[in-house]
């Protein structure tokens, strides 16, 4: 319990950085995510998202679309804080807060590594879209380096299938570092940005170092992308990449969740 809430990917740092930041420097960031999440459409009445935290980056306007939410976070201490921020959310608006599920246990690093594939029967049986809330930039920190190749196809050859057949969508670290990416206005493409027009929007007058956080091994191509600033503390500077995949061929959302309950 005590690792889980302080894993290196989250846990009660995070919580303590977001409670400092999020309304603040974070606003621009967490404004343009629900933007972009707003015009993201599963047409599902549950999603499965991975790695929420506390939903501190999370828009209550995307939540509140769905009846059922099926968390994956291992990190005990995020609960009550999402649980809280549900509750605020249902108060302002006329729908329930959507019920959850919380799978705490590491359904989506350990099971790869050893063979058994990512939780798809999990979200196959649930008829759930999937969304991935800033987690996939942090796999390769959490998978040891000389197992990265052997992760990495094991990884893909349980994901991408699922993928074909669920609506899908994430948002995580492309690169970070010192250095400022300048986005200007939005930035929003059919295809990622390769590694040289990620370099590009920080300009020649910048001298730094980029951490890439190899999440263009992880999932397969999507439908259209979008390009974020993340001021993440004093000093360090993330390029989150947004990444929509697949969408029903319908477009349609279900019946709103005011008219269903
Ligand atoms: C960088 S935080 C992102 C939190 C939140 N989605 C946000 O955008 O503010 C990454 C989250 O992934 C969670 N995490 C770590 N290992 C995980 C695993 N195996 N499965 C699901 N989530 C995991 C961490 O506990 C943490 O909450």
């Amino acid at each position: 319990m005590l690792k889980a809430a302080f894993n290196p990917a989250g846990g009660v740092r995070y919580h303590l950085r977001a409670r400092r930041h999020r309304d603040r420097e974070w606003a621009p960031f967490r404004a343009a995510l629900a933007a972009w999440l707003a015009d993201w459409k599963p047409g599902t009445r549950t999603l499965a998202i991975v790695g929420p935290s506390g939903g501190h980056c999370l828009p209550g306007s995307l939540v509140a679309r769905f009846e059922r939410l099926i968390c994956f976070e291992p990190d005990p201490t995020a609960r009550p804080i999402f649980a809280s921020r549900l509750r605020a959310l249902a108060r302002e608006s006329a729908a329930p807060a959507p019920e959850i599920e919380w799978i705490a246990e590491d359904a989506w690093i350990g099971p790869v590594l050893e063979g058994r594939g990512v939780p798809a029967d999990l979200i196959d049986a649930r008829g759930a879209a999937l969304l991935f809330t800033n987690f996939l930039g942090q796999v390769s920190f959490l998978v040891p380096d000389d197992r990265w190749m052997a992760f990495r196809a094991a990884w893909r050859a349980s994901l991408w299938p699922l993928l074909e057949r669920v609506p899908w969508a994430s948002f995580h670290d492309r690169v970070s570092g010192e250095i400022v990416p300048r986005l200007g206005d939005d930035v929003r493409t059919e295809r990622p940005l390769a590694d040289d027009e990620v370099v590009a929007l920080y300009g020649d007058d910048q001298d730094g170092e980029l951490l890439d956080h190899r999440t263009d091994d992880l999932l397969p191509r999507g439908a259209s992308y979008a390009y974020f600033h993340w001021p993440i503390v004093a000093g360090r500077h993330h390029l989150v990449e947004g990444v929509r995949g697949n969408v029903p061929e319908s477009g349609a959302e279900p019946p709103t969740r005011a008219s269903t309950r």
